[in-house]
């Protein structure tokens, strides 16, 4: 019996399960074998180089590309999502590494994108704007967002202020996932700041974070648990609090093999033999 609890309460914790998941493009494989769970939440954080397949992880998991095999799993269900409406749907939200805002809408547009809100009766249906200003509003104010109005052009938007748009839509629709891929990538001091803010309050909500970054401080800051990919495979996790910056820049390069790791070594991934 109490196996039985102990496989339900780990599905249950489980949120999101990627299981050996295969992308190629032509000759470049850019998932070898991806693996990755997210705890209920939580916020885990990917690593890895530039061309590691943090981003092709991404959008195979959300349905914007197919992968060529594996399993994805989203509260021990398995999902095969076909574009990334059906993602959002099931309440996986993600912020892109190009955030897919639209240039020549207003904040509030953007923030209601593909999810207009109507009204009237049968085919007669009108776009409720002021409906849809006021609740973006609300969504951009319970965020603490710095935009000056919701009926700005995100064209007159700064770096920061798009993310933090981009960021209000993925947490404005009680998803239950949300993913950030470099959120902080282009972005200045404070604004990164505020960012960083907006993730923690995200977390406090109880979403499930998947938080990918190239800044370690911020991965050791933010994140709960951090997973590491080397040239398509997901190469080692560790406890945040059992890590730190040394070791997640030698997991990075490949200078340390994980020993944690059940998978047997790449010989493709060791380090070359040594000139004598
Ligand atoms: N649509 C595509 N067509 C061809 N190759 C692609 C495509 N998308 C990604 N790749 C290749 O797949 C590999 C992984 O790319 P990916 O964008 O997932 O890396 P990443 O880890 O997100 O890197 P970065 O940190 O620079 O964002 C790279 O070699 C890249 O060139
Ligand atoms: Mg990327």
């Amino acid at each position: 019996m109490s196996t039985l609890t102990e496989a339900a309460s780990t599905s249950t914790d489980e949120v999101l399960t990627v299981r050996n998941l295969q992308k190629s493009f032509g000759r470049v494989q850019a998932l070898r074998e991806a693996s990755l769970t997210l705890p209920r939440g939580k916020v885990t954080a990917l690593i890895g180089d530039n061309g590691a397949g943090k981003s092709t992880l991404v959008r195979c998991l959300v349905g914007v590309q197919p992968p060529d095999a594996g399993e994805v799993r989203l509260n021990g269900e398995p999902v095969r999502f076909t574009n990334p409406e059906q993602g959002r749907s099931a309440g996986i939200e993600t912020v892109f590494q190009e955030l897919a805002l639209v240039e020549d809408l207003s904040v509030a547009q953007n923030l209601f994108l593909g999810r207009e809100i109507t009204r009237g009766f049968g085919p007669l249906k009108f776009l409720d704007r002021r409906k849809m200003r006021k609740e973006a509003h609300d969504m951009v104010s319970q965020l603490a967002i710095n935009v000056p109005q919701v009926t700005s052009r995100v064209r007159r938007l700064s770096g920061g202020q798009r993310q933090a748009v981009a960021l209000a839509r993925a947490a404005g629709w009680s998803s239950s996932v949300v993913i950030l891929d470099e959120p902080t990538a282009a972005l200045g001091v404070q604004e990164t700041q505020r960012v960083e803010q907006l993730i923690r309050s995200l977390r406090e909500k109880g979403m499930t974070i998947l938080l990918i970054s190239h800044n370690f401080e911020q991965v050791l800051r933010l994140s709960d648990q951090v997973v590491v990919m080397r040239a398509g495979r997901t190469v080692a996790r560790r406890d945040t609090s059992d890590t730190n910056g040394q070791e997640l820049v030698a997991l990075v390069t490949g200078a340390q093999q994980d020993s944690d790791d059940n998978e047997e070594p790449d010989p493709a991934l060791l380090p070359e033999p040594e000139e004598r």
